[in-house]
């Protein structure tokens, strides 16, 4: 029997266009495109199972072995950590992690600055690059609400489309760093299941450079 990989995939659009990338490069699982709530498919014949799984715990499986591999943010690895491979740049889901605020904001530099985000370590990180005394206020979402309600000064969040700071009356004071998502591996299966997961990451590689020249 062929071993299998088991791969961690974001459930939602990104998740999906990654599953396109995946059935391209050879490694289908039709049953995948059945509407109904099951959450994992599997392959046999290519040796895959795929599994729908919330983004931001993608890395939690992959870390811990429950998946081989899997597709998660630059902006959750930065966050989080997690002790895994990162393979391959898939240059998809693209967006950017950025510090945003009221268009009339103007930094006093003799005061903390609160920063509201889901992203505390990166936005430390940032600021502590810049010798900025910052006070970090930890949200869960909706971060945009803090400085239109006094919350904060500003906010670091991603920004995709630049719709939901704009239609709040925010802007972009900042940008921090691109974000991607990224195919990524859990260490011990990278060394168990080399050649399996060599020939996923090749395949991928080679959709992403094919995507790249299509523009
Ligand atoms: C993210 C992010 C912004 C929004 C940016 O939120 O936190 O709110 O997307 O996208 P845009 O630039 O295309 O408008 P998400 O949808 O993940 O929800 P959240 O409020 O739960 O963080």
């Amino acid at each position: 029997m062929k071993r299998m990989i088991n791969v961690a995939l974001p459930k939602g659009r990104l998740g999906e266009k990654v599953y396109n990338m995946f059935e391209a490069a050879g490694y289908d699982c039709p049953a995948i495109r059945e509407v109904n709530r099951k959450l994992i498919f599997t392959n046999e014949e290519v040796g895959v199972s795929f599994f729908w799984v919330k983004p931001s715990d993608v890395a939690i499986y992959v870390e811990r072995g429950a998946a081989d591999i899997g597709v998660a943010g630059k902006d959750i690895l930065l966050e989080y950590r997690p002790d895994v491979y990162e393979l391959l740049d898939l240059d998809m889901g693209k967006c950017r992690m950025a510090v945003a605020g009221r268009s009339d904001f103007r930094d006093d530099p003799t005061r903390t600055l609160r920063v509201a985000t889901k992203f505390s370590r990166i936005a430390k990180t940032y600021y502590g690059e810049l010798c900025r005394d910052i006070d970090i206020i930890h949200l869960n979402g909706s971060i945009e609400l803090a400085p239109i309600l006094g919350l904060s000064d500003v906010i670091v969040d991603i920004v995709e489309t630049g719709s939901t700071l704009k239609e709040n009356d925010l802007v972009v004071l900042e940008t921090i760093l691109p974000i991607s998502a990224r195919l990524i591996a859990n260490k011990a299966s990278f060394k168990f299941k080399n050649d399996d997961i060599r020939a996923i990451t090749a395949a991928l590689g080679a959709q992403v450079e094919a995507r790249k020249s299509n523009g």
